[in-house]
């Protein structure tokens, strides 16, 4: 990961680059979209999750005792920004198969290109978990930085969001608004056209994860 801006980690990785590559092209077909995205979303999980907290543990080897490292509890909280997160959930929750789920329905308007909120299920106890928000896209950064907001409505704090490909503005409106948290991105892109998409981009990560 190369780091730009405090807590703002851009990957220099080949393999994820390769990949995002294959998502951009539009001939590309949704189920190998998918299972692109899948695999992005493993890759980038990785390296955000690389600092989750551990305790030791004693562990009987073959060999003999020791104490080693394992996932402290509670379980980190998996939220993926419907609908195109949910394109990302599977990779995740495969590198963290004990993670609890919550959901964040929001949907950019048209004409403002503002987030409006439809659905909103989060796991309990946030404050005590680390929470990690996926989204292929971070546009205008107005969907990451409401569904930032409702995380911390419930108590979330230690926050990580994953975005495959950003726009320079949407990095800056989610870390103005929300600096204490850390955002990992595949790529970042070059600015957002007259309709707030990204360019180059992939078009609607939306669609293609879902063959709409
Ligand atoms: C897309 C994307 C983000 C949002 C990014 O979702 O998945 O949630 O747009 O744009 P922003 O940074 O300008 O807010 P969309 O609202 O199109 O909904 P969808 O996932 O249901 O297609
Ligand atoms: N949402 C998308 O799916 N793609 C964009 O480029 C911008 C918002």
């Amino acid at each position: 990961m190369i780091t730009e801006k405090q807590n703002v980690y851009i990957t220099n990785h080949s393999l994820i680059k390769h990949k995002i590559s294959l998502m951009r092209d539009k001939s590309t077909p949704t189920v190998l979209f998918r299972q692109l995205t899948k695999e992005v979303s493993i890759l980038l999980g990785c390296e955000a999750l690389r600092d989750l907290p551990t305790i030791e543990v004693n562990i009987d080897t073959p060999i003999e005792r020791c104490s080693e490292p394992m996932l402290s509890e509670p379980d980190p909280a998996v939220i993926p920004i419907l609908r195109a997160g949910i394109g990302m959930l599977d990779g995740i929750t495969e590198i963290i198969p004990t993670a609890k789920i919550g959901y964040i329905g929001l949907a950019r308007n048209e004409q403002t290109h503002e987030p409006e909120e439809y659905y909103c299920k989060l796991p309990p106890n946030l404050s005590d978990r680390t929470i990690v928000l996926i989204d292929p896209m971070l546009a205008t950064g107005g969907s990451a930085a409401a569904a930032v907001e409702l995380v911390k409505r419930q108590g979330g704090r230690r926050i990580k969001f994953i975005s495959i490909i950003a726009s320079p503005k949407g990095v800056d409106r989610l870390m103005t608004a929300h600096p204490d948290i850390q955002l990992y991105v595949g790529c970042l892109d070059r600015c957002l056209n007259e309709n707030a998409y990204i360019c180059p981009g992939l078009g609607d990560a939306g669609d293609r994860i879902h063959g709409t």
